[in-house]
C-alpha cells in the first residue's frame, strides 16, 4: 500500500527505549519526512521531551495521551511504533492495526511462536506492513558481512559464535514488574539475556549466516541466573539450520563491560562483528583484509521509504524473525532458567559477577560449543541441559 502524503507516525511507549524511538521520529520529523500523529503512554513524557514535541511547526496540536486505545482511535496514524513491555506488544499492536496503521514494533515482536504465527497473520489479513526493532539489520556492515558469506569468500561456513559480556546491576532485573519474567498471570513475557538483551546477537548471528525465513531451526539450551527473578541472565544457546552450528553465549553478570562479537567461522577465513558498533574486519580466503562500511539506515527512514516505494524491501519485516522465534519459543518452553550456585557467583560493589564468565562465553563462542561442553566448574554444578 503506497502512502502518496507525508505519513504521520504514533509513538506509544515515550520512556526506556522510547526515548530512543521519540529521539528518531523528531528527527524525521524535522526533515519534514513524517508528520507526529500522537503520544501514548500511561506515565506522562517529560517536561523535555513534551517541549520537543511542541516545538514541532505543528507541535501545538500533537495529542499526547495516556491511553493508547483512544489515541489510536483518533488519530488513525500511518504509522504506529510500539515501544513498550513485551507482553504488550500483541494487543497494541492489534489496535495499531484496527486503526488502519502500519507499524514498527519493537523486538522480540511476541513472547511466543503461536503468538507470532497469530500477528503475521493478523499484519497480512489487514494489509499492512510491520517491521521490527532489530535495528542491526540497518547495519551496512551486517549486510556486507552476510553477502561475504553467501559468495563464499571466507569458504565453508563452519559455524557462527557470538560471545557478550555485559554489567548489570541489581536494579535492572527489578527496574519493571515484568523483567526477567516467564510470564505475568499466566500471559507470557519471556524476557531474558537470550531473548530480549541480546536479542539482537541472535537474530544479527542468523542474518549474517543466511539462515532463510522459512528454515528449520533445532534449538539447544542451556540457560542460567543468578540476579534475574525467572529468565536467564547467563546462557548459551546452539541453533542449527541447514546442518550449521549458531552459539550464542552470553551473561548480565560479567566481570567487565564487553563489546559483544559476531564470531563468524569460515574453513578458510574469518569475519567478526561488533553489531552494536558496526564495526566490521577480517580476513577471506584469499587473505584479502575485510573491513566494513560504517552506517546504518534507521528503521523507520527504511520503514517510511518502503511504504512510498513498496518495491523497496523492509530491513526487517515481521517474516525475518522467524528464525529467530525458534530460539524465543524454545525459552519460552524451557521454562525459569536454573539458578547457579552461590559458588559460582563473586559479590563485587554490590553486584553478582559469575565467576569466568567472560572467559567462558568467549570461549563458547570460538569453539561453537555449549557451556557443558568446556570446562566449566559451575555448569558441573548446575547441570541443565535442554
Ligand atoms: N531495540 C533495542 O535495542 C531495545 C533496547 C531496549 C528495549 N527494547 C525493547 O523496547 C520495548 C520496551 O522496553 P523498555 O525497557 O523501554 O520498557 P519499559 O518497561 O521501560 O516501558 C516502556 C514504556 O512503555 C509504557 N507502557 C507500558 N504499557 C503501555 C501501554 N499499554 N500503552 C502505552 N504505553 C505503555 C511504559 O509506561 C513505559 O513508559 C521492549 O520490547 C524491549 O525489549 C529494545
Amino acid at each position: 500500500m503506497v502512502i502518496d502524503r507525508t505519513p504521520r507516525v504514533a509513538l506509544i511507549g515515550v520512556h526506556g527505549f522510547g526515548r530512543v524511538h521519540l529521539d528518531g521520529l523528531l528527527r524525521l520529523a524535522a526533515t519534514g519526512a513524517v508528520r507526529v500523529a500522537g503520544l501514548a503512554d500511561p506515565q506522562p513524557p517529560t517536561p523535555e521531551a513534551l517541549e520537543r514535541v511542541r516545538a514541532l511547526p505543528d507541535g501545538a496540536d500533537v495529542p499526547v495521551l495516556d491511553d493508547a486505545a483512544t489515541l489510536l482511535e483518533r488519530v488513525r496514524p500511518d504509522i504506529t511504533i510500539v515501544s513498550t513491555p513485551i507482553h504488550t506488544h500483541v494487543p497494541l499492536a492489534r489496535l495499531a492495526l484496527a486503526a488502519g496503521s502500519h507499524l514498527l514494533l519493537e523486538k522480540p515482536p511476541t513472547a511466543s511462536m503461536a503468538q507470532f504465527r497469530e500477528l503475521s497473520a493478523d499484519v497480512e489479513a489487514a494489509g499492512r506492513v510491520c517491521q521490527v526493532g532489530f535495528q542491526s539489520f540497518g547495519s551496512h556492515a551486517l549486510a556486507h558481512a552476510a553477502r561475504l558469506v553467501a559468495d563464499g569468500a571466507i569458504g565453508r561456513l563452519r559455524g557462527v559464535g557470538v560471545h557478550g559480556a555485559w554489567v548489570r546491576e541489581r536494579a535492572y532485573f527489578t527496574r519493571a514488574a515484568w523483567a526477567g519474567r516467564m510470564a505475568l498471570d499466566g500471559v507470557p513475557v519471556t524476557d531474558g539475556a537470550l531473548t530480549n538483551a541480546f536479542a539482537h546477537a541472535t537474530a544479527s548471528a542468523l542474518r549474517v549466516a543466511c539462515v532463510a525465513h522459512d528454515a528449520d531451526v533445532a534449538v539447544e539450551l542451556e540457560r542460567y541466573r543468578v540476579a534475574s527473578p525467572e529468565g536467564d541472565d547467563t546462557a548459551t544457546a546452539r541453533l542449527t539450520a541447514n546442518g550449521v552450528p549458531i552459539v550464542v553465549a552470553v551473561t548480565l553478570c560479567a566481570a567487565e563491560h564487553h563489546l559483544p562479537v559476531i564470531v563468524v567461522h569460515g574453513d578458510r577465513g574469518r569475519l567478526e562483528l561488533q553489531y552494536t558498533t558496526d564495526t566490521l574486519t577480517g580476513r577471506t580466503a584469499d587473505g584479502a583484509e575485510v573491513s566494513g562500511p560504517p552506517g546504518r539506515t534507521a528503521l523507520l527512514d527504511d520503514l517510511v521509504a518502503h511504504l512510498a516505494h513498496p518495491t523497496r524491501p523492509l530491513l526487517a519485516p515481521l517474516a525475518s524473525c522467524a528464525p529467530f522465534m525458534h530460539l524465543l519459543e524454545a525459552v519460552r518452553r524451557d521454562g525459569p532458567a536454573r539458578p547457579l550456585p552461590d559458588a559460582a557467583v563473586e559479590e563485587v560493589d554490590g553486584r553478582p559477577v559469575v565467576v569466568d564468565a567472560d572467559a567462558t562465553v568467549r570461549g563458547c563462542a570460538e569453539r561453537l560449543a555449549l557451556f557443558s561442553e568446556l570446562p566449566v566448574p559451575w555448569v558441573a554444578a548446575a547441570p541443565g541441559r535442554t
